[in-house]
């Protein structure tokens, strides 16, 4: 009697721990979701992001440590190795990747994100279906919303992973950065779409033998890796860094069913909020140059058949200064406004631009910087470089609300900035960003234009605002020249 009673209450007690251990596991998850939205909202603000990195690096620290407890029996040996070199690789591309190669880096991880939901659901697959021997249909052996997120989650991760690879080869010029336009393209990506939705529905609902499932889910598989490369070679020149922000989206959406698959809650949420926030910023960026997704996606933007347009040929009428006939004609300035682009990053001149707007607040002239939403190669990229330097926040104005200023600016400086100060977007159809709102740095009443040729910008056109008569080129590395705008207006004092 006594025996059956200690039986019954150990088997209590196990089930109590059992109990409270998945309550433990649901409210890590629950503190770990909320610690994610609440990092990603301060994400939003230059002053809060810092702090909004830690909160997601602390959720996805409870997120892995509930995972594992829920895990229970674990080979921590693996996961430790697991994490001593994922930490090592992540710390030292932290420390050594440039911010100029953030959108190489964020694509390749978009793509290891992909690989991985793919591989997470191709192995529940593996030992769910095939090794037991199960017989009938994905949905009968899995459940059908398991099976069906099964087949959507190996379909978007195998294509965001293909897709980010390819993307990340463009960007480091391993291959051509340019919109490469194969014929048939449309039918190819069609054919290969509808085939792994077909062959994936039929294996979710009709396939009776496991060799069948193995093989459909194969073809699958495949196909969406051709599928990813197809997707994102004819993708090209400015629409790169949009695609990347929609790859990322995929990764989020292909987490979000690897989730469903595992019964993860987290995961599902995770997933989620990163597929959430890659299509609002993807929807952000094409609003920003004025594209519309399909464009992005079919329109094979900076390929050799597109025919460039926007005005392409040789300069004539550039008026350049050098540094000191540029100080000189600042002397005077009563209000300037810098305008930061992709060249300030390459050249790091945002200490340097700080120190000369220092030099010409001392003088009383009042300084602004003009923040386009796509100067640089990432969103923020303008943002994050000033904050760096200690730009006061309230001098940096978004472009809807500095561009009426311009007309009644003395001296707009245009550093490193080629596309998202060019007029032909405003009025050149042939252009291909007509369209583009851009900072109407024309209308100042002088303009310096300091970059070290007049080669073009990311999206490879000629730049009629070199040639504008209020226009004088400063040409040299952004840093050089403001450093010795800064040494000369001193010198003046
Ligand atoms: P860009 O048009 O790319 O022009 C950058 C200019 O910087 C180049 O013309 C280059 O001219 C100059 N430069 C390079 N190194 C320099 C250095 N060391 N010192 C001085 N100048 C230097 O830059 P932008 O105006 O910032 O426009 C961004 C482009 O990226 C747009 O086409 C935008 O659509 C695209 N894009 C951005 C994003 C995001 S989210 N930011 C997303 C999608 C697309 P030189 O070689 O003559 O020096």
């Amino acid at each position: 009697m006594s025996g059956v009673n200690s039986e019954l209450l150990a088997s209590v007690a196990e089930s109590a721990t059992g109990v409270e251990s998945s309550n433990l596991v649901a409210a890590a998850y629950l503190v770990s979701a909320v610690l994610f939205i609440v990092g990603m909202k301060r994400l939003t603000k230059v002053r809060t992001a810092r702090a909004g990195n830690a909160y997601a690096a602390v959720a996805m620290f409870v997120a892995i440590a509930a995972t594992l407890i829920d895990i229970g029996t674990v080979d921590y040996s693996w996961m430790i190795a697991g994490v001593v070199i994922g930490g090592a690789i992540g710390g030292i591309a932290a420390v050594r990747v440039p911010m100029t190669k953030m959108p190489e880096m964020v694509a390749i991880f978009n793509g290891f994100g992909g690989g991985s939901s793919a591989l997470v659901a191709l192995s529940v697959l593996w030992s769910s279906v095939i090794e037991p021997g199960a017989s009938g249909s994905g949905a009968d052996i899995l459940g059908g919303a398991a099976a069906t997120t099964l087949v959507l989650s190996v379909m978007i991760g195998a294509l965001t992973m293909t897709g980010s690879v390819v993307a990340y080869l463009k960007l480091a010029e391993v291959i051509s950065g340019n919109a490469i336009l194969l014929a048939g393209r449309h039918v190819l990506n069609a054919v290969l779409l509808l085939g792994a939705l077909g062959v994936g529905g039929y294996i979710t609902v009709v396939a009776g033998t496991p060799m069948e499932i193995q093989n459909g889910v194969l073809a699958v598989t495949i196909a969406s890796l051709l599928l990813g490369v197809f997707l994102v070679i004819p993708i090209g020149g400015a629409d790169m860094p949009v695609v990347i922000s929609l790859l990322n989206s995929y990764s989020g959406v292909a987490a979000s069913a690897t989730g469903f698959v595992l019964g993860n809650n987290l995961l599902i949420i995770s997933g989620a909020l990163v597929g959430a926030a890659g299509l609002i910023l993807t929807q952000i960026m094409c609003v920003a140059m004025n594209r519309s997704l399909a464009n992005v996606i079919f329109g094979g933007f900076g390929a050799e058949e597109s025919g460039g347009g926007g005005g392409g040929g040789e300069y004539v009428n550039v008026t350049s200064a050098g540094a000191e006939e540029a100080a000189m004609m600042l002397e005077d300035a009563e209000s300037v406004i810098f305008v930061p682009g992709y060249g300030l990053a390459v050249a790091q001149a945002q200490h340097a631009v700080r120190e000369l707007a220092s030099v010409l607040e001392g003088r009383g002239a009042t300084v602004r910087y003009a923040i386009h939403p796509v100067a640089g190669r990432m969103p923020g990229h303008m943002n994050v470089l000033l904050a760096e330097a200690d730009v006061p926040y309230e001098q940096l104005i978004e472009m809807d609300i500095i561009n009426p200023e311009f007309k009644d600016t003395d001296v707009a400086i245009v550093i490193g900035a080629n596309d998202v100060v060019n007029p032909a977007a405003e009025h050149d159809k042939t252009s291909p960003i007509y369209g583009m709102p851009i900072l109407t740095v024309h209308e100042a009443r002088m303009v310096f234009v300091i970059k070290r040729s007049l080669g073009a910008g990311f999206a490879g056109i000629k730049n009629e605002l070199f040639e504008a008569n209020n226009t004088n080129m400063v040409f040299g590395d952004a840093k050089k020249v403001i450093t010795a705008l800064t040494q000369e207006l001193k010198a003046a004092d």
